[in-house]
């Protein structure tokens, strides 16, 4: 079979040795003779994987005491309502940074308890650059941001500061480089970026942060009904969890966040190198805020698309249609990604360029 690379921009490419052995693990578990699929979540071998992904992801990140780590359902479009339902109290105020779709619908689940001020916004220009110099209300009781915008292809390059406590929505950038985990109360993620398949969310919470809103919060909501039962209050979803253990084994066994961290920000100089460079390109986001992980950028001249999407299709390259809310192109280069595949498109951009001059 050709390779292909795959540019998708989640669910995304995952390493090939991870696919295999969660194949393998679809059909005989642990040499059970059963899949992974039949067995209870109880059972000590299904505890083992949780126990070891939750081992994994702090070890990782180097999450201090203190912090709880959760394998919980519902993507991070549910983490929005449980970051709000958590951390704030009914009819109080919470700061947010506005910088894109994702922080757009977080905004508008926390409005469902309380007062929502936001205090930054890149919505006036499409969302193509990180806003800064912004004020934060002392009164709010956090503020949140999303770290890298997956659509529209910016990222915050350094954590907000901040003197009320900070929550954030990493779905699409953790453990692509080193973060400081004590700089926030709340960090969630959905898993199928950077940390395996669609299906589970990661939360890193400060323990002692919760449990302070005087909220009623529904059980599944609660953050605190999930650390007393070891992400084990409901049936947890099994298979995400042990994909997302087999990745981050992966990372771990390659040199960590720091050794991918240098790979990424190889392959986001070599393409954005090429966009700038190349004269029948450009990119779409403000230089300095350019996400490592999602590459957003557009035909100078329209009407060489049919002729550039046929050859970066022939290149064995798939997924780099731009969102249809964005247009153009993203291409999305998560951990697994290799340097190699993003030469392979700055090929296809300098031969498209040779040929038209
Ligand atoms: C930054 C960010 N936040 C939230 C979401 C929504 O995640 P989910 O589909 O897991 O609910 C996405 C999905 O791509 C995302 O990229």
């Amino acid at each position: 079979m050709p390779k292909v690379h795959n540019y998708s921009a989640g669910p995304c490419i995952l390493p090939q040795e991870v696919l295999q052995q969660a194949a393998e693990a679809v059909v005989n578990f642990n040499d059970l003779n059963l899949s992974l699929l039949e067995i209870s979540h109880r059972s000590k071998d299904f505890v083992e994987v949780m126990e070891n992904a939750r081992a994994l992801v702090k070890e990782l990140l180097d999450v201090p005491e203190g912090y709880q780590v959760l394998f919980l359902q519902g993507g991070a479009s549910l983490g929005f309502l449980i970051a709000a339902y958590n951390f704030l109290p009914m009819g109080e105020k919470a700061a947010y940074i506005n910088t894109g779709t994702w922080s757009d619908k977080a905004i508008k689940e926390a409005q469902r308890l309380g007062d929502v001020i936001e205090v930054a916004s890149s919505k006036e220009k499409n969302y193509s650059y990180i806003p800064s110099g912004f004020g934060i209300p002392n009164d709010a009781k956090y503020l949140h941001y999303t770290s890298n915008n997956t659509i529209f292809g910016t990222q915050f390059k350094t954590t907000p500061v901040s003197r009320i406590p900070l929550i954030c929505d990493m779905s699409s950038d953790i453990f692509s480089k080193k973060i400081n985990v004590a700089d926030f109360d709340l960090i969630y993620a959905g898993a199928q970026k950077n940390m395996g398949p669609a299906g589970t969310t990661l939360y890193i919470v400060k323990e002692s942060a919760l449990g302070k809103t005087g909220n009623n919060i529904p059980a599944m909501l609660d953050l605190q009904t999930h650390i007393k039962k070891d992400s084990m209050f409901n049936t947890p979803p099994v298979y995400p969890i042990y994909v997302s253990m087999l990745n981050l084994q992966w990372l771990k066994k390659n040199g960590g966040v720091s050794w991918i961290e240098n790979i990424n920000n190889q392959k986001a100089e070599l393409l954005y190198n090429e966009i700038d460079r190349n004269s029948l390109f450009e990119g779409v986001t403000a230089k300095a805020d350019r996400s490592n992980m999602n590459a957003t950028f557009v035909l100078k001249d329209e009407s060489l698309t049919e002729e550039f999407n046929k050859v970066w299709n022939a290149a064995n390259i798939s997924g780099i249609k731009g969102h249809r809310s964005a247009g153009g192109y993203r291409a999305s280069m998560y951990n697994a990604l290799p340097l190699e595949s993003v030469q392979v498109l700055v090929d296809v951009m300098k031969d498209l360029e040779k040929k038209r001059s």
